[in-house]
């Protein structure tokens, strides 16, 4: 499709974790800002955060594979998730590194559906405390991904915490990087990722010059 062409297709940025003082809403925004550069007419992005859904463990009575419409799920708080979930063509997993893999609340949000998910577009930016080389839960849950059938790019960005200063990021609203130069590297995977992402989408970005 060429550039500029606009297909509506609305895209989730799905914030994971729920504890006080947590950095997935300011990685949320970093993720945003880069990919706002590059974002096709049509495309909508939406913040989805745990912290406001207060998903409980999942404890659905249906197996979620064997549900094709949300209605048919017996738990409220199950049918509500699915149709959230079911509104979006893709979604932007942000995958905090907990105890070398991704938190537990993540996959518990996902462990709620299957169809909902399955076969559509995803990307990862994994972040935590080790150098960015050292973390390891993006790739354990491009696992689950493909289980699910995700189309998921090759390139996973990564956010070492230690890049960034503490005190400042902790004082504001934003990711603050102790040299620009690893951030620019650090949005240049999220873009290429992006990219990827949203090939499978089948869609083209506009550069912000044709915006
Ligand atoms: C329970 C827990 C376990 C963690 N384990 C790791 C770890 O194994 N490796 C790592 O690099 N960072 C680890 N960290 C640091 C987190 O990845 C880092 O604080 C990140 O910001 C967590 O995401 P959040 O701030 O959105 O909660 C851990 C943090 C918590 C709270």
């Amino acid at each position: 499709m060429a550039a500029g062409m606009s297909t509506p297709a609305s895209v989730a940025v799905i914030i994971p974790t729920v504890r006080p003082g947590r950095n997935g809403p300011k990685v949320a925004k970093l993720v945003i800002e880069t990919i706002q550069k590059a974002l096709p007419k049509g495309v909508t992005l939406k913040i989805i955060d745990l912290a406001e859904w207060k998903l409980p463990v999942f404890e659905g009575a249906e197996v979620p594979f064997t549900i094709t419409n949300s209605e048919l799920y017996s738990s409220d708080i199950s049918r509500r998730w699915s149709r959230e979930i079911s509104g979006h063509q893709g979604y932007i997993f942000l995958v905090p590194e907990y105890n070398g893999s991704y938190a537990g609340s993540l996959k518990n949000a996902v462990d709620y559906l299957y169809n909902e998910w399955s076969k559509k577009a995803a990307m990862i930016v994994n972040y935590g405390a080790q150098p960015a080389e050292a973390l390891k839960g993006g790739n354990h849950f491009t696992g689950v991904l493909s289980q699910l059938q995700m189309k998921v790019p090759s390139v996973l960005p990564k956010v070492s915490v230690s890049t960034l200063d503490r005190e400042k990021t902790a004082a504001g609203e934003d990711l603050v990087f102790y040299k620009e130069e690893i951030k620019s590297q650090v949005q240049d995977e999220i873009a290429l990722a992006w990219q990827s992402m949203l090939r499978s989408l089948q869609l083209s970005s506009v550069s912000p010059a044709s915006a």
